[in-house]
This record gives structure tokens, sequence and C-alpha cells, in this order.
């Protein structure tokens, strides 16, 4: 299968020397890409900027900012069997970026953010038939409420929902416990384990409902 991983922050410019960012680590979506690799799969792994190492047998597109991964993301999409979307893509950025190195001033500065695209509803949008849509959830609150209501909203045929609370698992950890939870309602309880075992299982359900 052809299989797109998405994976990591974003930055969103501030000025030439400061972003807005996340902890996202890019561990969950690599362990993704590799063990998609393992599994036989053709895979593209689209990356925020992270501190791992580039993964063997995949082709690697890294980008920056939010904008940059919708344009990587879906100009690709189109030829995937499977796009899962694993990035922790900033929802906000800098309304102006400022050109050089913004000087400090007296008193409060006030940032005026935007929104960025959705990029994982952009390709709910623009599904084409036969091909497998996976999101990620990560939610402190009402986790399985918020991801079955993306879900939905987002056209997607399964979500995983994330735990971001919890220290022990989620951002910067290298296990993970998520509840996978597909658009048919099947549910399915995954972890804790280590990043690469979840991805594993993660992998084989969707897939298995692809065929
Ligand atoms: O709505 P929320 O941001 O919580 O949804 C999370 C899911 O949406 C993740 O799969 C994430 O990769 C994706 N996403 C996106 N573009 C954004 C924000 C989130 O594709 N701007």
């Amino acid at each position: 299968m052809k299989v797109l991983v998405t994976a990591g922050p974003t930055r969103e410019k501030i000025d030439a020397v400061r972003f807005l960012t996340n902890r996202s680590t890019g561990k969950m979506g690599y362990a993704l890409a590799e063990a998609a690799r393992d599994a036989g799969h053709e895979v593209t792994l689209v990356s925020g900027p992270v501190a791992l190492a580039v993964p063997r047998g995949i082709t690697l597109v890294p980008v920056e900012s939010a904008a940059e991964m919708a344009e990587a993301v879906k100009e690709r999409a189109p030829q995937m069997a499977l796009v899962i979307m694993c990035a922790a893509v900033a929802d906000y950025r800098p309304k102006l970026v400022v050109a050089g190195k913004m000087k400090k001033r007296e008193g409060d500065l006030v940032l005026e953010l935007e929104r960025t695209e959705d990029i994982l509803k952009s390709l709910g949008r623009m599904k084409p038939d036969g091909q497998l849509l996976v999101g990620f959830a990560a939610e402190t609150d009402d986790l399985l409420a918020n991801a079955a209501e993306k879900l939905e909203k987002k056209n997607l045929d399964w979500i995983c929902a994330n735990d971001v609370g919890r220290s022990d698992i989620g951002f910067g950890s290298d296990e993970n416990c998520v509840t996978l939870l597909g658009r048919d309602g099947r549910r399915y309880g995954i972890g804790p384990d280590t990043k690469r075992a979840v991805a594993e299982a993660i992998l084989e359900i969707v897939t298995d409902s692809g065929q």
C-alpha cells in the first residue's frame, strides 16, 4: 500500500529568530512510518522539525510550518491508499511575520494570531474512493466524545484518541496508550505499550478494515 504519515510539530514564525510551536517530538509518527515500512508498505513521511534520525527506506519530506505541511500533504494525498495525520499541526499562526528580529520595546506586546488550515479536514473533503483516512485527537478532557466528534466532522475512517494530560504517555514519552475509534462504531483500546507496538496495532486494525 502507498502510505502517507505526518509527524512532529509545526513551527509558526513570529520573526526571523522566534516561532510558536508545541511539545510534539514526532516519536509516534516516526513509529507509525517505520512500522508501515516494515509491514511492506511504500511510505512517505511528512515531518515537522524533530530531533529523530531519518528512517531508512522511507521518503522523508521535511517541512516547517502548517502551510508547508498542508502543501506537501495535499499534493501527495490523492495517490495514497492510507493517510495517517499524526502531526501536531499548529491551529494558529502569527498574522504578521516580522522581517528580521523584532526589537524589544517598553510595555506589553500583543501577538495577533490567525487560524491555520485544518489539513485533515481538507483531506476529508477531497478523499478519493477507497482511501483510508486516520486522524489523531490529542485531548486533556472528554477524550472519547471529542474524538468521536472529530471523526465525524473531518470525514475520517479512524481516529486515535490520545490522552495528553498524562505525563507517562503521549507527548515526548516512549510509551503510548490510545483508543482507536472506527467510523463504523468499532472501538479498540491499545496499550499502554511502546509507541512502536501501538503503531503496529493501529496499522494492523486499520489496514485490515480496508480489505
Ligand atoms: O481538531 P484537532 O486539531 O484536535 O484534530 C487533530 C487532528 O487533526 C490530528 O490528526 C492533526 O494532525 C490534524 N490537524 C490538521 N491540521 C490542523 C490541525 C490538526 O491536519 N491545522
